[in-house]
């Protein structure tokens, strides 16, 4: 293999640029060549092609973001975007690509890789976690620190003025965020998709805590396709059992700034191995991390067979979060 292109696409997350400049290092103490693909797959279908040394990769391992910018496109869903894209690989005669992103991200991954003869080579990046074939995503344990952040700031003001707190946080349709951010917080209730509840239940567990000893309370909401939906639920609740309560939602807050340490290592591990696993001539797989191993996944089953949350947390809740 002579020479690779790199790209990040979707929702852009904390380590990504760590995991640029592990592939680059990585691929230029192979004598590979690499170049970067800016904004994704937008760019790859616009051709916007230009080659990465080690220069452009230094000073960024702390960086959030993204130093190839990134976008949702939809036009590489279509065969014939895709075509485009596979023209514009042969002609900067890119023989592997490695994509850092999440569930569509892979999905066009699985086509591109049928599609075309060129390697493809998948490494996980978004703060949801929702992506099977590996423990942790690269952006998540950022995210969840964010999120805690916010939680226990959250906990000074409601602890002073004896409030309830609504906390709405990311995850399309997961709940990882809440359940580890929640978890670490020490919130009264979380109200993640994967676990059904209903305003009724909640009134009651939020009335039984206030009639105890609680003066203030933190439920922490998975924004799970709805973001703001959490004035909805406070309304709710509001209306039936009359607490006043206040909502803050996190937002995009959570995809910025500085990675943890934990997620440097991880983008780190797995920039190395994808560029190892092109150069040995893999393809069709995202490289991720099990049981602290490096793992390979078929680029379908990682947005095909769903991420369970864990189990083992998902009993404790009951216990943790009261
Ligand atoms: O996939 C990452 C994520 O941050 C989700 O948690 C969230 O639902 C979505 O992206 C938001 O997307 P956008 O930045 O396009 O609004």
């Amino acid at each position: 293999m002579k020479r690779i292109g790199i790209l990040t696409s979707g929702g852009d997350a904390p380590g990504m640029n760590a995991c640029i400049r592990a592939a680059v290092r990585a691929a230029r103490a192979q004598e590979i060549e690499i170049l970067g693909i800016r904004r994704g797959y937008a760019g790859l279908i616009r051709d916007e092609i230009e080659p990465l040394d080690r220069k452009a990769v230094a000073n960024i391992i702390h960086q959030g973001g993204t130093i190839l910018g990134t976008a949702r496109s939809p036009e590489f869903m279509d065969s014939e975007g895709r075509a485009r894209a596979i023209r514009n690989l042969e002609k900067s005669r890119i023989e592997g690509l490695i994509l850092i992103g999440g569930e569509g991200t892979f999905r066009g991954a699985t086509e591109l890789s049928q599609e075309s003869g060129v390697g493809v080579i998948g490494v996980p990046g978004t703060i949801d976690n929702d992506i099977y074939g590996t423990d942790y995503t690269i952006g998540f344990d950022s995210a969840v620190n964010c999120a805690l952040e916010a939680i226990d700031r959250i906990r000074d003001t409601a602890l002073s003025h004896e409030r309830l707190f609504f906390v709405e946080v990311m995850g399309r349709h997961t709940g990882f965020i809440a359940l580890e951010s929640g978890m670490a917080g020490g919130a009264e209730e979380l109200l993640i998709p994967e676990i059904p509840f209903s305003i009724d239940k909640l009134c009651e567990h939020l009335e039984r805590s206030f009639r105890g000893e609680k003066r203030s309370a933190i439920v922490v909401v998975a924004e799970s396709g709805r973001p703001g939906d959490s004035f909805r639920i406070a309304r709710e609740v509001r209306d039936r059992v009359g607490f006043d309560s206040r909502v803050c939602v996190l937002g995009h807050l959570q995809r910025g700034g500085s990675p943890t340490a934990r997620d440097r290592v991880l983008a780190g591990k797995l920039g190395v191995a994808a560029v190892q696993a092109l150069a040995a001539g893999k393809t069709g797989y995202m490289v991720g991390e099990i049981n602290w191993k490096t793992a390979y996944t078929p680029l379908r089953d990682t947005w095909k067979k769903g991420k369970q949350l864990n189990d083992e947390l998902v009993a404790m809740r009951m216990l943790l979060c009261e």
